[in-house]
């Protein structure tokens, strides 16, 4: 299949709608060619509540990055978080019955269908089928089994499924701005694709993208994808704790909290109030902000630890802990992570793309640059996923309605 030369992202997160334009040449590069961000309306920790609020917002921020790239969006690979997804591994096992014995794609292809044919109630849908290793007449560790012989091929995969209704209201924003969905990717395997090397995935490592209304996270081992989590927790409650503690309109809070927060405050060098008047006439101690932002970061990351099995962090994970997201900003949250699991603790920056990059260049937009990425690698696969998610249906439905118009 030749490459296409046009790729476009959009991140619908709780706090801001990412849209991406990229092109992709021959060898998987990437080179972005327009930003579009607009703050989110109608968001409420990752899920959409109020439709033509986020549809706007997703309008806008495609509005912008097609501005300022010249170019036309007519569809996108889009992420998905909110705590209505879960994840499974799962086996599938099938035999090889030709009397050549050897393992064709169609037999990759049955095996994956086998893994997958869980029982997913009709409330929920497949997301991604992964296979995290295939096994040739029980030889494990076999990464592409194409090719070989063997009487039994088993797959490990990872399952992932998400609410139906959750799904279809976020299509429903998308397309109803006239953009194709080209994959429905889950937003911590996104954000991975931006910020972890293959060699921590390979070792072990645990990735948490902490944005503003979800936790999102992703566990990898020997390579491949192990578990997958998100929380309803971020730097939304951050601020709103903030808000509360010191009496604070939440938008001042939210400022107090980027400009003077910090996980690990040093007080000598700060003064002791820092220049803001609670709405009870105080002034706001510099030591309470942090304590309060302190707290909530401290509990996210014990959180964070206990999607791992307990007393097993550092053979499981010798890489440690990644920090993304738009809260891995917080001064400090390296060290403070480091305190408390007891691991290596870094936070991960997208880099690995090129042209407008400077504005990507934070934890924020880890998500995605990494569904560019991810668009990038997966662009002959992805096709069947949006195919379930009913887009061949959508195109027809729109193009009798714009017959009729
Ligand atoms: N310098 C900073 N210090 C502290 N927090 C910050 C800083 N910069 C951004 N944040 C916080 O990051 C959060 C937004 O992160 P991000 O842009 O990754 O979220 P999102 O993708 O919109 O939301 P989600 O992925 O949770 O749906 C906000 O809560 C914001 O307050
Ligand atoms: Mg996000």
């Amino acid at each position: 299949m030749k490459r296409r030369t046009i790729l476009t992202s959009i991140d619908v997160g709780t706090t801001k709608i990412c849209t991406t334009i990229a092109e992709v040449n021959d060898g998987g590069g990437i080179r972005v060619a327009g930003v579009g961000v607009t703050p989110s309306e109608g968001l409420h920790k990752g899920l959409v509540v109020n439709i033509s609020d986020a549809k706007e917002s997703i309008r806008e921020s495609v509005k912008k990055a097609e501005q300022a790239s010249n170019y036309k969006v007519e569809s996108a690979y889009v992420g998905v978080t909110g705590r209505h997804v879960s994840s499974l591994n799962n086996r599938g096992v099938v035999a090889i019955t030709r009397n050549d014995r050897l393992v064709r794609p169609d037999d990759l292809r049955r095996v994956l269908q086998c893994a997958q044919s869980v029982k997913t109630p009709s409330d929920r849908r497949l997301l991604h089928v992964i296979p995290r290793g295939y096994a040739v007449d029980g030889q494990v560790g076999v990464k592409n089994p194409v090719g070989m012989h063997g009487f039994r091929l088993d797959v490990e995969t990872h399952v992932i499924t998400a609410a139906v209704t959750s799904v279809q209201n976020l299509v429903k924003c998308i397309r109803g701005t006239g953009i194709d969905i080209d994959g429905l990717v889950l937003e911590p395997l996104a954000s991975s694709e931006a910020v972890l090397t293959d060699d921590e995935k390979q070792v072990g490592v645990v990735l948490a993208d902490i944005g503003g209304g979800t936790t999102d996270i992703a566990v990898f081992k020997d390579g491949s994808i192990w578990h997958t989590s998100i929380l309803p927790v971020a730097g939304y409650q951050i601020t709103r704790d903030v808000a509360i503690g010191l009496g604070l309109p939440f938008d001042v809070a939210e400022q107090m909290k980027k400009r003077y927060g910090s996980v690990m405050p040093v007080y000598e060098s700060k003064a002791e109030t820092i220049g803001t008047i609670s709405q009870d006439g105080h002034g706001v101690s510099y030591q309470d902000l942090c304590d309060i932002i302190r707290a909530r970061v401290e509990e996210i990351i014990r959180l964070i630890l206990l999607e791992l099995p307990r007393s097993e962090y550092e053979t499981l994970v010798p890489a440690g802990l990644v920090l993304t997201g738009g809260s891995a900003n917080l001064s400090g949250i390296e060290a403070l992570g480091c305190d408390i699991t007891q691991l290596s603790v870094r936070v991960g920056v997208p880099t690995s793309v090129h042209g407008i990059t400077d504005a990507l260049r934070d934890p924020a937009y880890a998500t995605s640059v990494g569904l560019l990425l991810w668009g990038a690698r997966h662009e002959d696969t992805q096709a069947w996923q949006t195919r379930r998610f009913g887009a061949g249906l959508w195109r027809l439905v729109s193009r009798i309605k714009n017959l009729f118009r």
